[in-house]
């Protein structure tokens, strides 16, 4: 009896000769060559970048109406100004830096929430800074960023 699986042919040679110059594999070869690629697939679906940042409408934020920024690290969650429907947030970095983030997940497109002072996605677990930087849970990448332009004396974020 052999141990050779030869894809597409029978087992055995039917004149019962040895296979010569066949390029069959032993179950052991079939076995470990289908669960790495069977790994492989799955890694590469873990890793594969999710959706690219959705284009946004251009804003004006007047920041006096989101008391949430007033501190550094604060998060506003903005749920209007944005025709375009993708949710969207700022962050306070600095005292004359902000970040203007897409909440659509990098991982698979789940709506990332805020924790008051960082991000998460309830979808698969992965975890945000204020920044946006990925800090855990479901590895991806970071949230995506819209253009911020801030005038401090008109006290307004210009977003797009
Ligand atoms: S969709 Fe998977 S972690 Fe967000």
């Amino acid at each position: 009896m052999t141990d050779h699986v030869i894809l597409g042919q029978p087992a055995t040679d039917p004149a019962g000769a040895a296979c010569r110059g066949c390029h069959g594999l032993d179950r052991r070869e079939f076995l470990e060559r289908t669960l790495l690629a069977a790994a492989a697939g799955f890694l590469a679906g873990c890793a594969t970048a999710g959706p690219t940042v959705a284009s946004l409408t251009p804003v004006t934020l007047h920041l006096a109406n989101y008391p949430a920024l007033a501190n550094v690290g604060g998060i506003a969650v903005i749920d209007n100004g944005n025709s375009s429907g993708v949710p969207w947030a700022v962050a306070r970095t600095g005292a004359a830096t902000f970040v203007a983030l897409s909440l659509v997940c990098p991982h698979r497109g789940g709506t990332v929430q805020s924790l008051g002072t960082s991000f998460m996605c309830p979808v698969h677990g992965a975890l945000f800074s204020s920044n946006g930087t990925w800090t855990g849970g479901q590895p991806t990448s970071s949230l995506g960023r819209y253009t911020v332009q801030y005038d401090a004396v008109a006290g307004t974020l210009a977003v797009s």
